[in-house]
């Protein structure tokens, strides 16, 4: 189906901000006289609620006819006492997996003019934050065997952490490649002096980076490159990491640009297909108050027209009603710095009053 999405709301805050979403393209089409087919399915605690499955057959069918896949969030934490089969986020990650959906790309980025919303302080903000993680999503410690066992004194917990170089190089390329595009820095964060999955990362690395000569790479240790973010972000160009230190590390770069709720991200695999969500949670204390900020899936939808369906200049036209609205002082609560707070509902029409306006 060549102009199909298929939306996943999911749980919490993912059904509101969702809604905003869908309502920006359909914007978009008013606009620019263009056709999207809106397809809606359960995912996460919602589909458990009603099919006893976090993934159910249908939605999974979906996922595979859909021409494009859109996630609000997923997550319940009523559900925390559940085992893994039964939980939320389980088939999420069975979506990631299943379609191999092993590249995640999450873009930080300070909208120039807005430091005041950024927790750090002006002399950093104004150097300026355009930062992309490029995260792998379908390896390491996620996805290694898990296991429980029963000792003496207790119980002892495994997760295994590895990777094969063939995950590594195709995940690596990528990182190379959109560092072509962009500022032509590379920077790898691993844990090589400690974990034998991050030696291996690291030397598949140093083997690929003389395909990319004009590229500028170098390596962090996670830990560092936690603190050098805070410190210097305007540094950064492309990180490219593992799957947990991209969770991690993602949530906290996405803080510099003035909340996590503004994140967009997509995860894909150039032989399957391509999955858009905000990188927040589905923050169950503030869903259905009309607190969310919708931001981070409308600039996720963004991301969909420019990256699957080419349409450039409607995805900027997104980009630059967002910037509009909060270079006006409007932002949702997750935001600081003064101006005027507005609900979920109402920053997605300010949105959608902009595009109109084209
Ligand atoms: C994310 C989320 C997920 C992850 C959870 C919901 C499994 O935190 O997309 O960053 O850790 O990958
Ligand atoms: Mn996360």
């Amino acid at each position: 189906m060549e102009n199909s999405i298929l939306f996943l709301p999911g749980d919490g805050i993912g059904p509101e901000v969702t809604n905003e979403a869908v309502k920006v393209l359909k914007a978009i089409e008013k606009t620019f006289n263009k056709k999207f087919n809106y397809d809606f399915g359960l995912l996460g605690g919602n589909a458990i609620e009603k099919t006893g499955v976090s993934l159910p057959p249908k939605t999974w069918k979906a996922c595979q006819t859909h021409k494009v896949i859109f996630v609000g969030a997923v997550g319940d934490s009523k559900y925390d006492s559940n085992p893994v089969e039964l939980r939320p986020e389980h088939g999420f990650k069975l979506i990631r997996t299943e379609l191999e959906l092993y590249c995640n790309i999450r873009p930080v980025r300070l909208v120039p003019g807005l430091e005041k919303i950024s927790p750090l302080k002006n002399e950093i903000a104004s150097k300026g934050i355009d930062i992309t993680i490029v995260r792998e999503l379908t390896g390491g410690i996620y996805f290694g065997e898990k296991n429980r066992t029963k000792i003496v004194d207790g119980e002892k917990a495994t997760d295994l952490m590895s990777y094969s170089s063939y995950e590594v190089e195709r995940i690596g390329r990528i990182a190379f490649q959109l560092a072509q595009k962009r500022r032509k820095i590379l920077t790898s964060v691993d844990k090589a002096h400690v974990l034998e999955s991050s030696r291996l990362w690291r030397e598949i690395m140093h083997n690929i980076k003389h395909d990319y000569p004009d590229v500028q790479y170098n390596d962090l240790y996670v830990d560092n490159a936690a603190m050098q973010i805070i410190k210097s972000p305007n540094k950064f160009d492309v990180i490219v990491t593992e799957n947990m230190f991209g969770d991690i590390l993602s949530d906290e770069a996405s803080i510099l640009s003035g909340s996590l709720g503004l994140l967009p991200s997509v995860s894909f695999n150039p032989n399957t297909t391509s999955l858009y969500e905000p990188v927040h949670g589905s923050a169950p204390d503030i869903a259905g108050k009309d607190l969310a900020n919708p931001i981070a899936a409308i600039l996720s939808i963004a991301m969909m027209l420019r990256h699957t369906f080419d349409l450039e200049h409607e995805s900027n036209i997104i980009q630059k009603a967002v910037e509009n609205v909060l270079k006006k002082g409007y932002h949702t609560q997750d935001i600081l710095g003064g101006g005027k707070v507005v609900g979920t509902k109402e920053m997605g029409d300010l949105i959608c009053s902009e595009i109109l306006a084209e």
